[in-house]
């Protein structure tokens, strides 16, 4: 049986009963378009360890594009190791201490203005400001400028650039987006020249060795965008996929307001319910045999997370939101392996203090009736793109 649907084309949602049926029925199979879809979670999760037969990779065949500009996430073993070690320190738990307060103050200072009004649109308004402005906190960028980098970093994601290296406007980020490249190329000259340099993490990036030697301009400058997009991309999809769950479940919202201690183990389900990335694409780079197919060199592999979160081995009914799981941090969505999500952690405490002060300050909500639900138009994400809601708020 092959695949009845296209997992690149996932802007109409996620087509979760031909998934189930996928892995009852053929767990390693190919879509439409050839490519090799893991829908079980044992055959995700083992594969991500397998560095040495996959590669991430959401170019086209062919496109091939130069070691500077290679994504952290693409990047071979020993090399990827080192600059690993850099991504980690700079975000590690330690130096999130501040990260609390920050989204906390930055979370009231937004409510105090949305809920001054019934009708809000909470993407917008409320949740696409936060990861936004945490992550260039973290990089020590103008947390003014937020909104203009968002808007850069949808560009990059809805754009060409993540399948084929370029642009209509020229190619790798350089050409591809020179407003963004150029901005961030002025904040590393900035560091490079600066005397007394800030403890900010775009500081120890461009003063760390990596391989014996320090990172090139064009490395930095690759880095830094994906950290933006990683920040940016996936924690937005989260708040607002939790907030789209509590609005349809207010038996659940009151819940957490009554308990906020609840409040964490709503973030894993969301998380393994409605995964702000679906999918991961990989190059099989070495024959590899799984499930009882032999997946060749060169082939391409779509790695199934929203089909591994809901693998009914794992998850006793996959489909329901549940508080009580004796396993909720199970869920693929962070991915594994050596390539695993070093943002998970950051990612988890922002959405936490988002909850917590929205809902201390909200007394219930709606979506509008009338709003048709509506995806990011990015191919391997997974999130509403706006959340027209009625506020109860005083
Ligand atoms: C809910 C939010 C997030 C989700 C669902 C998510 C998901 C993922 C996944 C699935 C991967 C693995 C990619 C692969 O194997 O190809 C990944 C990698 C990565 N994420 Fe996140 N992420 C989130 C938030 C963040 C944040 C806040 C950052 C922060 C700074 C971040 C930084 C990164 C980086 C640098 C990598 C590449 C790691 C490597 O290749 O070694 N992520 N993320």
């Amino acid at each position: 049986m092959s695949v009845q649907f296209d997992p690149l084309e996932t802007g109409t949602g996620i087509p979760y009963a031909g998934l189930s049926k996928l892995r009852a029925e053929s767990p390693v199979s190919r879509t439409p378009n050839g490519i090799w879809f893991l829908a079980r979670h044992d055959d995700v999760m083992q594969a991500t360890q397998h560095v040495d037969c996959f590669q991430a990779s959401f170019r086209d065949p062919g496109v091939v594009v130069p070691d500077e500009e290679q994504l952290i996430s693409e990047i071979p073993e020993p090399r990827h190791g080192r600059v690993r070690k850099i991504v980690n320190s700079a975000i590690a738990s330690h130096r999130l201490g501040p990260v609390a307060k920050f989204v906390d103050d930055l979370s009231n200072h937004l409510l105090d203005e949305i809920t001054q009004r019934k009708q809000v649109e909470l993407m917008n308004e409320f949740v696409m400001p936060i990861p936004n402005s945490v992550i260039a906190y973290l990089l020590g960028v103008p947390t003014r400028d937020f909104a203009l980098w968002a808007r850069w970093s949808d560009e990059v994601v809805e754009g060409d650039y993540a399948r084929k290296n370029r642009t209509e406007r020229g190619k790798g980020l350089g050409g591809g987006h020179p407003e963004f490249a150029g901005y961030v190329d002025a904040e590393i000259a900035t560091r490079q020249d600066s005397d007394s340099p800030s403890d900010d993490f775009l500081t120890r990036l461009v003063q760390t060795e990596v391989d014996g030697h320090r990172l090139t301009n064009v490395e930095l400058r690759t880095l830094v965008i994906f950290l933006l997009i990683a920040g940016n991309e996936t924690t937005r999809n989260l708040i607002g996929n939790l907030l789209t769950r509590l609005a349809g479940a207010p038996e659940i919202f009151e819940m957490l307001q009554s308990d906020p201690n609840l409040i964490p183990l709503a973030i894993e389900e969301s998380l393994r319910l409605d995964p702000p990335v679906a999918y991961l694409l990989r190059d099989c780079i070495q024959d590899i045999e799984i499930g009882g197919k032999t997946i060749r060199r060169g082939e391409k592999v779509a790695f199934g997370l929203a089909s591994a979160n809901r693998d009914e081995s794992i998850f006793e009914q996959p489909d329901a939101f549940r508080l009580d799981r004796p396993n909720p941090r199970g869920h693929a969505t962070f991915g594994g392996g050596p390539h695993v999500c070093p943002g998970s952690t950051l990612a988890r405490l922002e959405t936490r203090q988002a909850m917590e002060a929205f809902l201390a300050r909200v007394h219930s909500f709606a979506i509008d009736p009338e709003h048709i639900a509506d995806r990011v138009p990015v191919f391997w994400a997974n999130g509403p793109a706006t959340l027209p809601v009625t506020l109860n708020a005083s």
